[in-house]
């Protein structure tokens, strides 16, 4: 099959030019000015509009059950969302339980992955620590392609790893060549905290976001990052939402660390009076940690994205009903965490990044698409417009606009964190390895056309000292105790 999108204007991260792009099968053939367009090709005319790299959601949450429940939007729904709003490719956190083997988990998330719509890969998460997980992170590197290991520093008595299962961890993923990356937040002071406002009567969302301010985010990120400079690896910090939290990644950059933050697009438009609405539901719909923040802290996060400290901006789409969320009717602590937002990236992200002159289009292409590419060792496959990379193509339109509502939205949840917001800046066609996802405003695709997305170790420039951790299989030991 052979398609020759006519007419627009290339946008990459480092430059953007007038030109046609010829795709056949599933990757980029030529891209030239006037391509002829071959016998048989379908024309797609993209006169007025920029054709971007497919968007790339590197933090998703499809399928998950946490705090009790499952996420509303399964592969299928999920990835049907992404390509409505031009993203061609998420990374979703498999997660196993504490005790649980990485290989099972694998499993269990290949299963799930098997409805999905687009491209996807996998982080893995690091929720407990013995020889068995040291054994096991070796298969996800060379034989599942996972260069990333999650690990979360919150969710006491859940999944939160200590500093002693983080630096062991840190270290393997050093001899690997693999990435931790870190959901960085203090969770034994937040527990307190919890217990602090719950004593005091507070049972509402507005207590999710007191027992969350920024000093916990900004102390963990520095521990990780720290952590990270001892073992001598990359790190990168997901859903960065304070100054704190930015600052430290900025500090260590500036000595030479590779250190990356990824800020979401829910902290950059929306902020922490969400949680003082007087309707609890609505409240309730925007738990999600880190919890939304003051303005102050949108100002950091947009000036890191400006001045290139903060890197990628992602969803952490991890959707949840209504229903699912009066689970903590009664007590702050038991609302699910999570917003949804991969339909909703793009169009936001364009509106207010740049519409108002915030960043350019070239450095939106670099946030969405090409430096989670780049950072996950999948470029210039993904996240670039290029002979032979895959034709995971949006053609966006700038003029067209829509006000987001959940009553048109392809998440399953029945409300949307952005309700009401006015974007200008649309995804008219998306092209996922070539097929036409989306067009004009129909989905067009098929569950299961979603192919898995390997991804190499990092090279050893990436690992500093890496000989360094030729360190030997530790002992079994007992899985820490986390529970208060
Ligand atoms: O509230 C959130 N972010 N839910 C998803 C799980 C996580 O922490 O990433
Ligand atoms: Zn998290
Ligand atoms: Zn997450």
């Amino acid at each position: 099959m052979m398609r020759l999108i006519r007419g627009g204007t290339i946008v990459n991260h480092d430059s953007s030019r007038r030109a046609d792009v010829l795709v056949r099968d599933d990757a980029i053939a030529a891209i030239g000015t006037n391509l002829e367009a071959p016998a048989g090709a379908e024309t797609i005319d993209a006169g007025g509009c920029y054709v971007l790299p497919g968007g790339i959601d590197p933090h998703t949450h499809l399928e998950l059950t946490f705090m009790g429940t499952v996420t509303a939007d399964n592969f299928e729904w999920g990835t049907k969302a992404a390509l409505s709003g031009g993203t061609t490719m998420v990374v979703d956190m498999c997660i196993p339980v504490p005790g649980q083997s990485l290989l099972a988990a694998y499993q269990d998330w290949c299963r799930k992955a098997e409805g999905a719509t687009c491209d996807y890969g996998f982080h893995m998460s690091i929720s407990w620590w013995d020889k068995q997980v040291f054994d096991e992170m070796e298969t996800c590197v060379k034989t599942y392609g996972i260069n990333t290991f999650k690990h979360f520093m919150a969710y006491k008595g859940a999944l939160m790893v200590n500093d002693d299962q983080l630096y062991n961890s840190f270290m393997r993923c050093a001899a690997l060549g693999a990435m931790p990356i870190v959901h960085a937040e203090n969770g034994d002071v937040i527990w307190h905290l919890q217990q602090h406002y719950l004593g005091k009567g507070v049972h509402g969302p507005e207590g999710h976001a007191y027992s969350r301010p920024p000093s916990v985010e900004g102390e963990a990120a520095n521990r990780a990052i720290m952590i990270a400079e001892m073992a001598g690896c990359p790190v990168y910090i997901v859903h960065t939402s304070c100054r704190e939290a930015h600052e430290a990644i900025a500090r260590a950059r500036a000595t030479g660390q590779r250190v990356y933050g990824e800020p979401l697009v829910q902290h950059l438009v929306l902020d922490e009076d969400e949680y003082r609405h007087a309707d609890w539901d609505h409240a309730a719909r925007r738990v999600m940690s880190p919890p939304f923040r003051s303005k102050e802290h949108q100002t950091s996060l947009w000036a890191g994205l400006q001045s290139g400290s903060l890197q990628v901006v992602a969803t952490d789409h991890c959707a949840f009903t209504t229903e699912q969320k009066r689970l903590g009717r009664a007590d702050f602590t038991k609302i699910p965490n999570g917003t949804g937002g991969l339909e909703d990236r793009l169009p936001v992200l364009w509106t207010a990044g740049v519409n108002t002159g915030r960043i350019t289009k070239e450095e939106f292409v670099a946030v969405t698409s090409a430096n989670i590419a780049r950072i996950l060792n999948v470029y210039p496959k993904k996240g670039a417009i290029a002979v032979g990379s895959d034709a995971d193509l949006v053609i966006w339109d700038p003029t067209a606009s829509k006000t987001i509502s959940a009553k048109k939205q392809v998440s399953r949840i029945d409300y949307n964190v952005f309700e009401g917001y006015h974007c200008t800046g649309l995804p008219r066609a998306t092209l996922a390895r070539g097929d036409i996802a989306w067009l004009d405003g129909d989905l067009r695709v098929r569950a299961g056309a979603g192919k898995y997305v390997a991804r190499d170790p990092f090279p050893a420039i990436h690992v500093a000292n890496a000989a360094w951790h030729e360190i030997t299989a530790p002992r079994a030991v007992e899985r820490a105790e986390v529970t208060p």
